[in-house]
Order: structure tokens, then C-alpha cells, then sequence
């Protein structure tokens, strides 16, 4: 066989293999029917108390997380409140003014958290939060030297915290919950079973700062959804002849997750005590952190390819678990790329100019170091022969590639954001479902308040998702209903709201 033939065989047998793994990827009307109704029946398990001999750590369902936040914030809340957000690779300090009519003004100071206290799994809870005590300090320093002043005197009032810690916890009450497992790439197994923000409150003490008092703990989607109500003022807009509602609050960034309202006497979970006491209260309802991360574990409906395999029980640190974030969240979209890549390269496909894994660049061998910041570049990428994935390629990895290899690449990328996009619809179109929402009222609309890079950054996640929303059993007259809304610094101003009402 001349060169030429062996080059056109060899790109033949790479097309060919590229389209297997785009088949392998497509979620089609009836898979989405058939996870969305797993999705309803797991939301549903999960809301029952565990089974004998289950754990927060082995239990089938979702986690289905009571938050003890029983109302909707309307945007009349007033007050100024410390923050923490702990969520990804940065830890956030803030203080939030909240004006009492839908808007706010927030001051922050962000560190990335060192590499050694992800990376390393012998790093201990005290290091952990000693670190974010001393970022803190630093803050309260550099915006609040009054309020440090102030409370030197004995006679000052303690200043609330919210603290936003965005991992499954097992939550007791509003200010307190022990950590299930770390996602998202942290590893410290000290961690594991503690209280957090005791946890937190004790570093604050050992650092000065006993005057602040973390009064409340919450996750990141359930401060995305207060946020919003706050922000959009669900009792302003419903009166001014506004028909749509903020029904869930979800995140699709590093993680993905959300959460809704759910009627408290469904939440079977809840002590029985715990349930009467607070319907004697008249609260009828309770925001539920889903960790929908979590949904089937057991992988009895998700689609899953050896790559799915290969990143969850080889290079992630909780195997086994979040197997749907793994799926769908930016955490996730790079390495499975990157896989798909080492694994064409193994079989002779691509990038034939290495003959081997070793003398591929570097970059393409380490795990995660493929951004999908990366990939959204290729998505849209029509320049003439890829000239932006080129690019891109080269900055990123260091990884030279032809216009044909290119053309697949780019075939792999909108492949793996698609059917995120499209697993992305199944809890929206759960949860709609199971509440009911978009037949609550005459014409009524739901809004779903959303945060995170890949809902707000990558380009046309929404369309895609909502595109998967038609096609789901809401169909398409119940997406139309449906209002995806970015709502930005939930983990900021729904710690402070949170906080308020401790
Ligand atoms: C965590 C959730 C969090 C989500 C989004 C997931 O990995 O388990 O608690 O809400 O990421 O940040």
C-alpha cells in the first residue's frame, strides 16, 4: 500500500471510529423519558428514611438533602452579613448589604486554594480550615477594620456568617451538617463525618475571630435559588401581573447540582418530631439540595461508554460516585476528550506522528489538564481549516494536529457536550414533573435560576438543554413554559439570606 492509501485508510478507519463514539453518545426522546422517570423514582427514595444497614454513603436514591430553609426570600430583606463560599478551587470571603429591594452591593476577596490541599489526601481538616480562617482574617483586615475594632469591645453584638460549602452534608439543622464525601477533587479523608462549621467556628475562635458567628451552613444551589428569589421578588412580580415562579435552583459549572422546593410532608426523611413541629409553625414547605450529582450510581439508565469507565475508576477521587456529574459538569467534559484522544492515539488513529504514549506532549497525559474552556472554543470554531482548534490545541496541551484529525476532534467535543446538554434536561424535567409546577396556576411559568461556567459560558449549552427539555415528557409546550435565568453570586447573597434568618 503507497503512503497516500495508507494515510486515506488510516483517516477512513478514524471517521469511522469517530462516528461510533458520537452514536455511542446521542441521547435520543426515549432515553430521556426513561431517565427522567428514574429520575422521579429516585427523587422520591430519596425522601424516605434510609433502609436498615443503609448510610448517607451507601444510600440508593438520591441524597435529597433538607436545607431547613422553609421560605422564599421576596427581596424585602434588609441587613448587612458576612459570607464564606467554599466550592471548586476558590474560597470566597464576603460581605453582603442587602437594600431590601431585590438588589444588593457585595464586597469579596477570593483565594485559590493551594494545590497541596486538594491534592493531597494526608492533609488534615485543621489545615484545611485554618487556611480559609486566615483568608478571613485577611478580608476582615483589609474591608472591615471597623467592625474588627468594634468588636474588640466585650459589649459588641456577634457578627452572622453564612458559610456556603458546596460537597454532600449530611445536614441536621441550619447551622450544622457533617460532610458525606468531598466531589469535585478535594481528598482529605479527615474531613469525612465532621461538622464543618464547627470545623470552621473553631479555626475563626483560634484566629481571633470568635465575634463571627457562622450561623448558617448551605450548598451553592440552594444559595443560587434564594439568590434569585431575592433578586427576581417573587410577591413584587407575582402581584405586578408577572406569572413566572422560581422553581429550582441549579448549578452546572466545576459540579452540577440543584435543588426546589419540596412539601414537607412528603420529606418522609425528617424525624417525625422535626416535621410536626415545623407544620405547627404553618411552614409548608422546605428547599431540598438534591445532590443530583449523585443520580444513579448504580448505572441502571445512564449512558455510559469505556470512557466513562476508565475516568471514573482510574483517575477520579470518589469512584463510584457522582457518576452523573461526571457526566455532565465542566469538571468532566475535558478528561473525557482527553481519554478519547489517548485511546485513538493507542489504536493508531491519530496523532500518528508519536509512536508511542510516552512521546505523546506531555499535557495530554495528565489527567484533568484538558480545560472545557478548551472545548468551547472548538465548538464553535468554523474558521477555515479549525484554525482556532489549532490554536487552541497548541496553547492548551502543546498538541499539534491536521486539518483532518481537527474535523473529528471537533466531532468528539460537540459529541460530549451534547449529551451533557441532554442529561442536563433530565432533573429539570424531573423535578417539574414531580412538583407539578407548570400546572400550578393558569398560564403558569417557571423560572429556573442557574450559575456556573458551562450554563453561563459554554456556548449553546442552553439551546442544547433546552432542545432536550422539548424532547423530554414535559414536551415542547411545557419547555416554553420553562425560564433558565443566570443567577449570579447565589453563593454570596444565599449564605447571607441564609444567615438572616438563623
Ligand atoms: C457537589 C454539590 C455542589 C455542586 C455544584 C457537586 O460536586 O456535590 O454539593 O452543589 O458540585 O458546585
Amino acid at each position: 500500500m503507497s503512503f497516500d492509501d495508507l494515510h486515506k485508510a488510516t483517516a477512513k478507519a478514524l471517521t469511522q471510529k469517530v462516528d461510533d463514539i458520537c452514536k455511542e453518545f446521542a441521547i435520543d426522546a426515549d432515553k430521556l423519558s426513561e431517565l427522567t422517570a428514574y429520575f422521579v423514582e429516585s427523587m422520591e427514595k430519596g425522601l424516605q428514611p434510609l433502609d436498615a444497614g443503609e448510610s448517607e454513603e451507601t444510600a440508593k436514591g438520591l441524597p435529597m438533602i433538607p436545607s431547613f430553609v422553609t421560605g422564599k426570600p421576596n427581596g424585602t430583606e434588609k441587613g448587612v452579613l458576612l459570607a464564606a463560599d467554599l466550592g471548586g478551587t476558590n474560597f470566597r470571603v464576603c460581605s453582603v448589604d442587602l437594600s431590601g429591594d431585590h438588589t444588593f452591593s457585595l464586597q469579596q476577596m477570593k483565594s485559590k486554594i493551594p494545590e497541596e490541599l486538594l491534592e493531597d489526601d494526608s492533609v488534615t481538616s485543621q489545615e484545611l480550615f485554618g487556611y480559609l480562617a486566615r483568608r478571613t482574617v485577611a478580608f476582615m483586615k483589609k474591608y472591615h477594620p471597623e467592625l474588627l475594632e468594634e468588636h474588640a469591645k466585650d459589649t459588641a453584638k456577634p457578627l452572622k456568617m453564612g458559610f456556603t460549602f458546596s460537597y454532600p452534608i449530611d445536614q441536621k439543622s441550619l447551622g450544622s451538617g457533617t460532610l458525606i464525601r468531598w466531589t469535585k477533587g478535594f481528598k482529605i479523608k479527615d474531613t469525612i463525618g465532621k461538622d464543618v462549621v464547627q470545623l470552621y467556628q473553631e479555626q475563626l475562635n483560634a484566629s481571633n475571630l470568635g465575634m463571627i458567628n457562622v450561623v448558617a451552613l448551605t450548598n451553592d444551589t440552594v444559595g443560587t435559588f434564594l439568590s434569585h428569589c431575592y433578586s427576581s421578588g417573587t410577591a413584587d412580580s407575582l402581584s405586578s401581573g408577572e406569572i413566572s415562579e422560581p422553581v429550582i435552583g441549579c448549578i452546572f459549572g466545576t459540579g452540577t447540582n440543584g435543588c426546589y422546593m419540596e412539601e414537607i410532608k412528603n420529606i418522609v426523611k425528617l424525624p417525625e418530631e422535626t416535621r410536626a413541629k415545623l407544620l405547627q409553625e404553618g411552614k409548608t414547605h422546605m428547599v431540598i439540595n438534591t445532590e443530583w450529582g449523585s443520580f444513579d450510581n448504580e448505572l441502571k439508565h445512564l449512558p455510559t461508554s469505556k470512557y466513562d469507565i476508565e475516568i471514573d475508576q482510574k483517575l477520579s477521587a470518589n469512584p463510584g460516585f457522582h457518576l452523573f456529574e461526571k457526566r455532565v459538569s465542566g469538571m468532566f467534559l475535558g478528561e473525557l476528550l482527553r481519554n478519547m484522544l489517548v485511546d485513538l492515539h493507542a489504536k493508531g488513529l491519530i496523532l500518528n506522528q508519536y509512536r508511542s504514549y510516552a512521546q505523546l506532549p506531555h499535557r495530554l497525559r495528565v489527567p484533568f489538564e484538558l480545560s472545557s474552556e478548551v472545548l468551547s472554543h472548538i465548538e464553535i470554531d468554523d474558521s477555515t481549516g479549525l484554525r482556532e482548534t489549532e490554536l487552541s490545541l497548541l496553547q492548551s496541551l502543546r498538541l499539534p494536529t491536521t486539518p483532518t484529525e481537527r474535523v473529528e476532534i471537533q466531532k468528539l467535543v460537540r459529541a460530549i457536550s451534547r449529551r451533557s446538554a441532554y442529561l442536563a434536561a433530565v432533573p429539570i424535567a424531573a423535578i417539574l414533573t414531580k412538583t407539578g409546577a407548570l400546572n400550578k396556576r393558569y398560564h403558569g411559568e417557571v423560572e429556573v435560576g442557574c450559575d456556573g461556567s458551562v450554563v453561563e459560558y459554554y456556548p449553546g449549552f442552553r439551546s442544547m438543554l433546552r432542545h432536550a427539555l422539548s424532547l423530554s415528557p414535559i414536551g415542547s409546550d411545557g419547555e416554553r413554559k420553562v425560564h433558565l435565568r443566570i443567577a449570579k453570586d447565589g453563593s454570596g447573597v444565599g449564605a447571607a439570606l441564609c444567615a438572616l434568618v438563623a
